[in-house]
C-alpha cells in the first residue's frame, strides 16, 4: 500500500514500553529538527519474555498506529520486536520505510572491523538468534557470543545503574565476556545505554568496543531519509509527541531516566487486538 509521506511528516518510533526513550533520545540528537512520534506499550511491557507470535502481532498493531498518525518512517527501538516482527512491520508500513536496532547494531559491528562480537539481550532477542544471523549475513567469518542479561532491564527502571547491586549484577554477566576473545560488545537492548558507563569501566583494562544500537539506528535513520529526499529542512526544534497504552505509576521518573528529560505532551491510547 503506498501511504502519502513528505519530508515534513514525523518520524515513528515504537518500543515495548519506556525504554526505547533511549533511541527517542538518540533520534533527537542527531536530529534535532524532525517532528518524532513514540509509542511505547506500557500496557504490555515487557515484551524481552513473550513469544515471537505474540510481540510480532502488537509490533503491527503500534505500526498500524503510527502510520495512521502520518508517520514517514518506523523505528523499532525494541531489540525483542525487531527480532520477532521486523518483516510483519515491513509488510504493514508498505512504502514507509522501516529501520530496526538489530540492523543499525549490526551495521557499526562490522565498521568496528572486529572479528569476535558479543551480544547482550532478553531472553527473546538473545533465544531468537537475530543478531547472530545479521552479523552472519554481513559477514559469515564473525564469531559471535552472546548472553541474556534479563534483570538489567528491572535495574534500569529503578534507577539502579551502578550502585553495588547492579556492579554484581554486571560482574555476573559479563565476567564471561573477559576471557572469551571477544572484542566489541552490542548492547542489544533499550535499557543497556543506561549502564554503558559501567560497562566500559568494567572492561576498560580489555579495551572492549561498545556498541549501543540506539546511537547506531539514529545515524542511519538520518543516512536512509538523506537517500529518500525525507530529511526535514525546518529550523526550529521538531516537537515530541509521546503516546502510552497505559500510564505507569513513576511515569515521569521513568521517562526522564530514559528521555534525559520530561517528555510534554504525553496520550493514553490502547490498541484493540
Ligand atoms: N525493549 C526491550 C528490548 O529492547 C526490553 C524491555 C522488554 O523486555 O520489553 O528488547
Amino acid at each position: 500500500m503506498n501511504h502519502n509521506i513528505s519530508s515534513k511528516s514525523p518520524i515513528g518510533i515504537f518500543d515495548s514500553g519506556i525504554g526505547g526513550l533511549t533511541v527517542a533520545k538518540a533520534v533527537m540528537d542527531k536530529l534535532p529538527n524532525e517532528d518524532i512520534i513514540y509509542f511505547g506499550d506500557t500496557a504490555r511491557v515487557p515484551y524481552g519474555i513473550k513469544s515471537e507470535e505474540t510481540v510480532s502481532k502488537y509490533s503491527t498493531q503500534i505500526a498500524k498506529f503510527l502510520i495512521g498518525q502520518g508517520v514517514k518512517m518506523i523505528i523499532i527501538a525494541c531489540n525483542t520486536a525487531s527480532a520477532a516482527a521486523f518483516k510483519a512491520v515491513q509488510a504493514a508500513a508498505g512504502n514507509i520505510p522501516v529501520l530496526n536496532v538489530i540492523d543499525a547494531g549490526t551495521a557499526a559491528a562490522i565498521q568496528s572491523g572486529k572479528k569476535v562480537i558479543g551480544v547482550i539481550g532478553t531472553l527473546g532477542t538473545v533465544s531468537s538468534g537475530a543478531y547472530d544471523v545479521s552479523l552472519k549475513q554481513a559477514n559469515g567469518a564473525l564469531t559471535i557470543k552472546s548472553k541474556a542479561c534479563p534483570m538489567l532491564v528491572p535495574l534500569a527502571e529503578e534507577g539502579w545503574t551502578d550502585n553495588e547491586v547492579a556492579l554484581q549484577t554486571l560482574d555476573i554477566y559479563l565476567s564471561p565476556f573477559r576471557n572469551n576473545g571477544v572484542e566489541a560488545l552490542i548492547l542489544g537492548c533499550t535499557h543497556y545505554p543506561l549502564f554503558k558507563q559501567p560497562i566500559q569501566e568494567y572492561f576498560a583494562e580489555k579495551g572492549l568496543e561498545i556498541i549501543d544500537s540506539a546511537e547506531s539506528v539514529a545515524a542511519m535513520a538520518e543516512n536512509k531519509l538523506d537517500g529518500l529526499n525525507l530529511l526535514n529542512d525546518n529550523t526550529n526544534p521538531g516537537a515530541f509527541t509521546c503516546y502510552v497504552s497505559d500510564r505507569p505509576q513513576r511515569f515521569h521518573e521513568l521517562a526522564e531516566r530514559f528521555l534525559g528529560r520530561e517528555p510534554e505532551n504525553v496520550f493514553v491510547e490502547s490498541l484493540k487486538d
